[in-house]
Parts: C-alpha cells; sequence; structure tokens
C-alpha cells in the first residue's frame, strides 16, 4: 500500500518589525509558490502558516522522506520570499537561507525539516506543532509527558496498544550521534539526558510494540550550520494520535505547563512557552515570550483535512495568564542567569572582551 509522507519544512526569510511576524506579503509569494507544486504534482496538498517570523510549510506526498523534489521546492519557495523580503527591506531579510545554492536536501542549509511516512490507518489524526522563539530541545519535556508519563497520558495505562511503551530517538546534537531510548523500563535514564539541554534533542518517538512513528521533531542547530548566532533555531513537530497512540488532548495536555525555554530575546534568555492560537502567534514583549501553535489534521488519502487551531481553546487561558506572569518574573532578573542564558548557552557575549579588556586589572585575592 502506498505510504503518505507529511513533510513540514519552515524557515524565517524576513519579517516585520524586526523579529515580530513574517508579513502577508510573504505569505502571498509562498502560497502561490505552493499552488502550483501541487497543479505540477509535486505534492498532493499543504497548508501554509507562521509562527511570529518563521513561514512553515505542511505538505503531502508520496515520495518518502528526504525527497530532493519536494526539498527544492521548499527551497524555491523560500528563495522567493526572501527576495521579496529583500525587496523590502525586511528584518533579516534570508536570514535561514544559510547556504548559496541547493543542494540535494535542505538540512544542513537552515530550514528546519520534521517528516514522516506512513501507511494511512482507517482515520488518521495528527498535530503539527510550529514555534518561535526558541529551540529543538524546548520538545524535550512536552514529548516525554505526551509518551512516558502516566500521569499525562491515560492511555499508557489503560489503552492496550500504548500499554509496551515507546521508544526514544535522542540526538546528541553537539556530538552528531544517537541512541534509542525504550520507555517505561529506561525512563530515567532518558531524563538524565533529555533534561540537559540543549545538547540532547528527542529528535522522533516510536511505539515500541511494532516500531511505527509516532512523532518527529526538526532538530537543525542554524549556529552549527552557520559557525555563529544566526537567529534561534524555531522548532516544529508532528505528532499522530488516537488508536495506539496518545489521544488527541493527551498530546496537547502538557502545554497547559507553560515550561521554561531558551530563546527569549536575541535567542539569549529563558522564558514560558506560551501556547497561543495562529491568530496570536506573533511575537510581543522583549521578543516574546516563546510561543507555539498547535494545528490538527486528518489526513485523508494522502491529503490534509482541516487544521483546527487546537490552543485557540479557552481551556489554554490559564496557561497564557500563567504564561504571562512568569515572564513578568523573570525579566525582573533583567541580565542575571537564570533569566539570561549560562556563558556556554549564549548565543553571542561581550564577555570574553571584557575579560580580556580588564584583565590588567583583576588581581589576586
Ligand atoms: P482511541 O482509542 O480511539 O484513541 O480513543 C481514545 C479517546 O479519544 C478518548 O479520549
Ligand atoms: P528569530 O530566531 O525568531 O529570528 O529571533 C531572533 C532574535 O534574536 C529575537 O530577539
Ligand atoms: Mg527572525
Ligand atoms: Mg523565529
Amino acid at each position: 500500500m502506498t505510504k503518505t509522507t507529511i513533510s513540514v519544512i519552515k524557515a524565517d526569510v524576513g519579517s516585520l518589525p524586526g523579529h515580530i511576524e513574517a508579513p502577508e506579503q510573504l505569505i502571498q509569494v509562498c502560497d502561490e509558490h505552493l499552488n502550483k507544486a501541487v497543479e505540477d504534482g509535486i505534492i498532493n496538498d499543504y497548508y501554509l502558516t507562521r509562527c511570529g517570523d518563521d513561514i512553515e510549510f505542511i505538505m503531502t506526498h508520496f515520495k518518502g522522506v528526504d525527497n530532493k523534489e519536494v526539498h527544492k521546492l521548499a527551497w524555491d519557495g523560500f528563495k522567493k520570499a526572501a527576495d521579496k523580503a529583500k525587496e523590502l527591506k525586511l528584518y533579516g531579510a534570508g536570514q535561514d537561507l544559510l547556504k548559496d545554492s541547493f543542494s540535494g536536501n535542505v538540512k544542513g542549509m537552515g530550514p528546519g525539516v520534521a517528516e514522516m511516512e506512513f501507511e494511512e490507518r482507517g482515520s488518521d489524526p495528527i498535530i503539527v506543532f510550529c514555534a518561535d522563539k526558541t529551540e529543538p530541545a524546548a520538545f524535550n519535556l512536552p514529548m516525554y509527558k505526551i509518551f512516558a508519563d502516566a500521569f499525562n497520558t491515560a492511555g499508557l495505562v489503560i489503552d492496550p496498544n500504548c500499554h509496551e511503551g515507546f521508544t526514544f530517538e535522542v540526538h546528541d546534537i553537539k556530538k552528531g550521534k544517537k541512541i534509542m531510548i525504550n520507555t517505561p523500563e529506561e525512563v530515567y535514564d532518558l531524563l538524565s539526558l533529555i533534561g540537559t539541554t540543549p545538547t540532547y534533542v528527542v529528535k522522533r518517538v516510536f511505539r515500541k510494540s511494532d516500531k511505527e512513528i509516532a512523532a518527529v521533531v526538526c532538530t537543525e542547530k542554524l549556529s552549527h550550520i552557520a559557525g555563529k548566532y544566526v537567529g534561534k533555531d524555531d522548532p516544529v513537530a508532528i505528532v499522530r494520535c488516537q488508536s495506539g497512540f496518545p489521544a488527541v488532548g493527551e498530546v496537547l495536555e502538557p502545554f497547559t505547563f507553560p515550561h521554561l525555554v531558551a530563546g527569549f530575546m536575541r535567542g539569549s534568555h529563558r522564558g514560558p512557552l506560551m501556547p497561543v492560537s495562529e491568530a496570536d502567534a506573533v511575537i510581543g514583549r522583549f521578543d516574546g515570550p516563546p510561543r507555539i501553535i498547535a494545528l490538527g489534521f486528518q489526513v485523508c488519502n494522502g491529503k490534509l483535512v482541516g487544521p483546527k487551531d487546537l490552543f485557540a481553546d479557552i481551556s489554554f487561558d490559564n496557561a497564557r495568564q500563567k504564561a504571562n506572569d512568569i515572564s513578568d518574573y523573570m525579566r525582573r532578573h533583567g541580565p542575571f542567569e537564570p533569566h539570561r542564558l549560562s556563558a556556554e548557552e549564549l548565543e553571542y557575549s561581550t564577555l570574553p572582551d571584557i575579560v580580556e579588556k580588564m584583565k590588567d586589572r583583576f588581581k589576586d585575592i
């Protein structure tokens, strides 16, 4: 049977004002590009969205993951939007397009990618998450809760098809290594790694009983590609739901807790991850707080039915209120840790220059 592929490819190619929002003019360029790609038969279907200054192409096709034609399509679309952004002198025009020409796969070129291929079930609900002003490790805590915490996911206890647990593929993004960790039996080992952000990130999750793909996160680190800070690695993720996977509500539940993530202002501060509707996915105070949207689709014969804007629901109001309160509290720390990132994690810093400038004034204690 033909397998369906969901490819979410995203990039920040310019915004206004500053890093706040990818404007309508860029969305229009991308929409025309993707529309034509459907007509040309490169993809079956798409949904275009934005979260803050990042534009996301949510695409379906039958060509498998890492398909050159689909990646080139995304690259060309972002290129066209970047050209428009340059014409309008938007901020950070072409920010995430780090290479001059396409070389077969957008990985390592700047855009972020989350893709999965599966044989469609009788009914196949998925949720696509898109975040801004944060990094891939922001998904570590929610992925743990969705797939390994029975206090979050009732299905781990009561659904016979979830009960065996899930396998986490964890990447060490500094060393470029990966490891498979089984839950529930290795939960403490898993937590000891993925609690250490941003070194260890959850890349994929599989159902242990049949190795069926359950979730994928984009883990591209821009600074590792560019060799310097060029913007935060605002991530996307795809999660499959129901009938042997966590239910939609179990997948959303972790986001009622606005946990602290890196990426607030200049990619250099921690703030709470605020769940918002598509309409509210516009970055506000202090280039934050970090935001996330959740779009629910049914996958149907290689096409997307939906989306439902899942965080638009009033049941996330308390989380938003909490995120605002936490932002107030964190902001009061100003340049002090833990609001500001540690010296090793800082995307850019004056510290080495200051230590150098003042080195002769340091005396023995
Ligand atoms: P499924 O077993 O079909 O996933 O249903 C569980 C459910 O949705 C209850 O909330
Ligand atoms: P982006 O990574 O979303 O472009 O934000 C960069 C930044 O430094 C915002 O303060
Ligand atoms: Mg930007
Ligand atoms: Mg961004």
